[in-house]
């Protein structure tokens, strides 16, 4: 099938749904929470039951049939992600459960390697918590302070703040792609780019960017890339960290044990060559597989049409929910500058009780503090609602919320 233009922008029609075992059904829900976790499509669930089916055998533990399969069967989903997001080398695609374990192996063997007391670490204050309380504990452990850039009142972090705090103590820049609450792009290229000016690495989440934009870490010019697969349409528990080749080199592994080893003695061993050294243990081979599927999935629909969809739908639901006298948006004034992200509140109506009356009319949302707490604090409130989007949502969906939080504020104030 071919995916058009039209269906992109024509958010009455809905080609995608069909693809979504789950969203099929259950066609009266209105699923806004992909920011949490996506949905999965039919190939994707096909390509995971097909690997146990028919090829499953430890990866890299054998040279019979089976094994050989399974094995070429991770390089080729490898491949393909190096392609997705543009690494330079295959061999710089590291396996991992999700983006925090990605980000955690950064801190912790990066940090440790790097850094002495007085060095500093900048982050900015709307990381979601897993590429924040890394760097805290590392900062603990090495000395070093941790520095936060904040964004102005257009909620976007200027150049003059990140000339300002990055600077000569600066030895890691650590930051998101797109914030999870306030759905906003930061500018990598020009961070990594100071970063690199005061000899800093700059290291990227990229949880809320690859499921939602084209990523080419060569363009972007970062050091390091982390991202999970289940926000991007493929299996929960599968992850993936992007590093220059030179820096997994450097790195000391995260995980020891099984697979990750050239040799050992009783007082010794030497690692693999990347990726494996960082790879230690049975690596869930069917979740990878599931992922390569998923970029198969959105290679064949095409960046341009899942971007341009989930642009007008985030633009949709923006204008629906600016209408309701009773919300307040938060995050950037412009629709444009949120990335499949819509967050508000409801006036005097505590998130939570939000979150279930919209249950009761199977409207799901998130509500909380999105692992985002300092983020949340700085903007000087304890919780908020967020409206996730992605290519599979429709208008229908976004009147289902409308209405929905009509229904909430008349239940709270008729
Ligand atoms: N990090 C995910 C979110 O923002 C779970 O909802």
């Amino acid at each position: 099938m071919a995916y058009t233009q039209r269906m992109a922008t024509d958010l009455a029609a809905n080609p995608f749904k069909k693809d979504f075992p789950l969203l099929v059904a259950n066609p009266q829900l209105a699923f806004l929470d992909s920011a949490a976790t996506a949905q999965r499509p039919t190939c994707v669930l096909d390509a995971q039951r097909d690997f146990y089916a028919s090829m499953n055998s430890n990866p890299l533990r054998g040279l019979y049939r089976l094994s050989v399969e399974a094995t070429e069967a991770v390089a080729q989903a490898r491949r393909k992600v190096a392609r997705f997001i543009g690494a330079p080398n295959v061999n710089e695609i590291v396996f991992t459960r999700n983006a925090s374990e990605s980000l955690n192996i950064l801190a912790s063997q990066l940090g440790d390697m790097l850094l002495k007391p007085g060095d500093e670490v900048c982050i900015s204050i709307m990381e979601h918590h897993s590429n924040l309380i890394p760097w805290q504990q590392v900062c603990r452990r090495t000395g070093a302070n941790l520095v936060y850039l904040r964004p102005g009142e257009d909620c976007k972090i200027s150049p003059e703040e990140v000339a300002e705090k990055i600077g000569a103590s600066t030895k890691i820049v650590s930051i998101t792609q797109v914030s999870n609450v306030l759905g906003v792009e930061n500018d990598i290229a020009g961070i990594a780019a100071r970063a690199h000016e005061v000899g800093a690495l700059c290291l990227v989440d990229g949880a809320q960017s690859a499921p939602h934009i084209r990523v080419d870490v060569q363009k972007l010019g970062c050091d390091a890339f982390a991202f999970s697969g289940h926000k991007l349409f493929a299996p929960m528990g599968v992850g993936v960290l992007w590093a220059r080749g030179d820096l997994l080199e450097q790195m000391p592994p995260f995980l020891t044990g099984g697979e990750m080893i050239e040799w050992v003695t009783e007082t010794e061993a030497g690692w693999s060559p990347i990726p494996e050294k960082f790879e230690a243990g049975t690596q869930d081979a069917a979740g990878i597989v599931g992922l390569g599927a998923a970029i198969d999935y959105i290679e064949r629909i095409g960046h341009e049409v899942l971007e341009q969809r989930e642009r007008a739908l985030v633009a949709e639901c923006t204008r629906k929910l600016a209408d309701l006298p009773f919300i307040r948006l938060i995050g950037p004034a412009n629709p444009r500058d949120h990335v499949a992200v819509v967050s508000f509140n409801v006036c005097s109506v505590h998130p939570h009780d939000v979150a279930s009356i919209l249950d009761g009319a199977d409207v799901a949302i998130r509500a909380g503090h999105h692992c985002a707490q300092p983020l949340l604090a700085w903007m000087g409130i304890s919780s908020c609602c967020r409206a996730s989007l992605a290519l599979y949502n429709d208008s229908s969906d976004i009147d289902r919320l409308v209405n929905g939080l009509q229904q909430v504020w008349e239940l709270f104030n008729g």
